[in-house]
């Protein structure tokens, strides 16, 4: 089990929460949804505000049901708003930590989890326990970015410098922000042995897909624990997080912007 205390390098403000909430099972679990079926018993770790959760729930429904679990009570509690929402029943919320689920042995068909390890203080443990709860014949399903790797047109200098400030963080809050490229590493550290390693990307070109993008990170970089972390441990300045976040807005007016996410994904069968 983990020993490390991590601090979760986001944050659940409003425009961190926005991004998440722009996820779909198509946009951003494409790769595990020739897996479903109605009546599954899945497991969603690292839920988040829950809209990658209730695409899942669909996609069981209405006979299979949905656990989701996050180690933020406050993110459940709009997770549970947004599925009633939807007019889901097939969901329960739970409180968790993914290093030690309070669930028996091989209890869910699916046990999936979107950009949660880069996060966590032991994400080969993490993965021990999925694969614990994930019934034989199951799929373990994970998917991360790679900030690394994520790239962009044209060099706005100060893009590059919140992306350095991110990882230096990220780093120092005890995550790995390059955990696309580490997750086939981890699967196999975990004892998974029958593992399908793939990557997708997400793009950002059209002018809605550049204000949203350019906008989100604009307040993003001066409004969320990402931006409190880098002047409490003296790595910024908020005049620094100013300049990088008019950055990021002078990239979103930009009508040759581009920006590109890639991620890693593992499709494990136990
Ligand atoms: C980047 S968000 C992803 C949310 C959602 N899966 C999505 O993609 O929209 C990461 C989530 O993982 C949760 N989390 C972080 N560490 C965790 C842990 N050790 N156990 C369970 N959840 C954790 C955070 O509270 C946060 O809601």
């Amino acid at each position: 089990m983990a020993d490390r205390q991590v601090v979760y390098t986001h944050g659940y403000q409003e425009p961190v929460l926005r991004s998440h909430r722009s996820r779909t099972a198509q946009n951003s679990a494409a790769y595990l949804l020739p897996e479903l079926r109605p009546g599954q018993v899945l497991l969603d770790v690292g839920c988040g505000p829950g809209t990658i959760t209730a695409d899942l729930a669909e996609l069981v429904g209405p006979s299979g049901r949905v656990v989701a679990v996050d180690a933020s009570a406050e993110v459940l509690e709009q997770a549970a708003a947004h599925v009633a929402g939807r007019g889901l029943s097939n969901v329960v919320f739970e409180s968790a930590d993914v290093h030690q689920l309070h669930y028996v042995d091989g209890e869910f068909d699916v046990v999936h989890a979107h950009q949660v390890l880069q996060h966590v203080a032991d994400p080969v443990a993490a993965l021990c326990e999925m694969r614990r709860v994930t019934a034989p014949g199951g799929v373990v399903a994970a998917r991360d970015s790679d900030y690394a790797a994520m790239t962009w047109y044209p060099e706005v200098p100060e893009l590059a410098e919140w992306l350095a400030l991110y990882r230096r963080i990220a780093r120092a809050n005890g995550g790995e922000p390059d955990a696309g490229r580490r997750l086939l590493s981890w699967a196999r550290a975990a004892g998974l042995e029958d593992v399908r390693a793939t990557s997708a990307t997400w793009t950002y070109a059209t002018p809605e897909q550049r204000a949203f993008w350019g906008g989100m990170w604009a307040d993003r970089a001066v409004r969320s624990t990402f931006a409190e972390t880098a002047v409490a441990k003296g790595y910024a300045t908020l005049a620094d997080l100013e300049r990088i976040s008019a950055g990021w807005r002078a990239w979103g007016a930009e009508p040759d912007g581009w920006f590109a996410v890639l991620h890693g994904e593992v499709l494990a069968r136990v």
